[in-house]
């Protein structure tokens, strides 16, 4: 690509091996091999979503990126799956570039990636969070504000973003609520060093979100999402629906339902019954909910996979940033990741004063 300003080439581009520091962020039933190849071969990064996926579905998964790109990729894993020293072992062995995590990793599962060369990139939602991680030697954090798509903290973008860079060394990636060129330029002027997107990449040609959901997601206003406690008990941003709202008022609790459903994703994760027993039992002194909320929680992952896979919108939980808002179309991937290359190329070059 001709005139790229010499700013967009940071420290993720050469962690990471990519042209371009835009990241297409791992997102539970959406990031396929499809969407993560197409974001890798654009020049930025993909990450293959496998928290949603079973060890073989994972290595098919993995297979075909390889079989559409050579460019790096990563995968984003669940650090409580029951096999995920398998599944880390297989991604050593197997020359992942790089791993991000669906929620907290554990200090020895840094040190075991790191110790073979494997890249690893948490998100955190506090200051006080990416410091813990830096300590631990993570290469680098996506650093995400309460504006971003599913689970999600408390301190908005252009608030945490300044704070954690100031707060630590390694290269931080802005999230939550960025979808153009412009939120690329202020990430950078935050002290960040690249951009990581869910919302603009499940909105794209290569997402394969059924058209009818990509609808609801055009049709939502930016105030149309809401970050609630209510699908599982951590906060998380999705479109405020008839589901969500009568989930914020208590007035679903199909327990006998919930439960079943929790049991068949269960079956998919191959998790077993004692590990989702005690799973159900901390998150329900953890987070000191009701049993029917427990099994709701449980119930989220097949929720949501009836929307985002089987286009169910109206009985299903739609994970989105506030960014949803301001994105119009879905065009192919190369196009958007070109077009905020070029778009904070052009206002870099602006921001430069003319010498006489
Ligand atoms: C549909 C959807 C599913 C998500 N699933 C995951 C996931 O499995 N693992 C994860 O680490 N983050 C997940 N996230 C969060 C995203 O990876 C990303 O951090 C977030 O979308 C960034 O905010 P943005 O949507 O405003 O760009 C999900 C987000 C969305 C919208």
């Amino acid at each position: 690509m001709s005139s790229v300003h010499p700013r967009l080439k940071t420290r993720i581009c050469e962690l990471f091996g990519v042209d371009y520091p835009i990241v297409q962020t791992g997102m539970g039933w959406v990031s396929s091999s499809k969407l993560t190849a197409a974001t890798s071969a654009s020049g930025g990064i993909g990450f293959l979503a496998t928290a949603t996926q079973t060890f073989p579905e994972m290595k098919q998964s993995v297979a075909e990126i390889r079989e559409l790109t050579g460019n790096p990729f990563g995968i984003n894993v669940r650090t409580d799956s029951p096999d995920i020293n398998e599944r880390l072992d297989w991604a050593i062995k197997v020359g992942i570039k790089v791993v991000s995590f669906a929620q907290a990793p554990r200090p020895e599962m840094v040190k075991k990636l790191k110790d073979s060369g494997v890249v690893t990139i948490p998100t955190i939602a506090a200051r006080r969070h990416a410091e813990k991680v830096a300590e631990w030697g993570v290469d680098a954090v996506i650093a995400q504000g309460s504006e971003g798509g599913g689970h999600t903290g408390e301190v908005p973008t252009a608030v945490l973003i300044p704070q954690v860079t100031e707060a630590i060394d390694i290269p931080v990636l802005a999230a939550g609520g960025i979808t153009n060129g412009k939120g690329l330029v202020a990430s950078l002027a935050w002290g960040a060093e690249g951009i990581a997107m869910g919302t603009r990449f499940l909105l794209s040609e290569e997402s394969d979100v059924p058209a009818s959901v990509k609808q609801a997601y055009f049709d939502a206003v930016v105030t149309d999402t809401i970050r609630t406690r209510s699908i599982d008990g951590v906060p998380q941003r999705v479109i405020n629906t008839k589901l969500i709202r009568d989930l914020e008022t208590a007035k679903l609790s199909r327990l006998p339902r919930a439960v079943r459903n929790a049991l068949k994703f269960r079956r998919l994760t191959q998790t077993t019954f004692s590990d989702l027993a005690r799973e159900a039992f901390a998150m329900k002194k953890n987070q000191e909910l009701t049993w029917a909320q427990v099994a709701l929680a449980a119930n989220a992952p097949m929720l949501t996979k009836a929307t985002m896979v089987e286009g169910n919108h109206d009985i299903g939980i739609m994970p989105t940033g506030v960014g949803l808002g301001v994105i119009e179309s879905a065009p192919p991937v190369a196009e958007i990741v070109r077009s905020i290359i070029l778009e904070a190329s052009d206002i870099l070059n602006g921001l430069t004063c003319p010498v006489d």
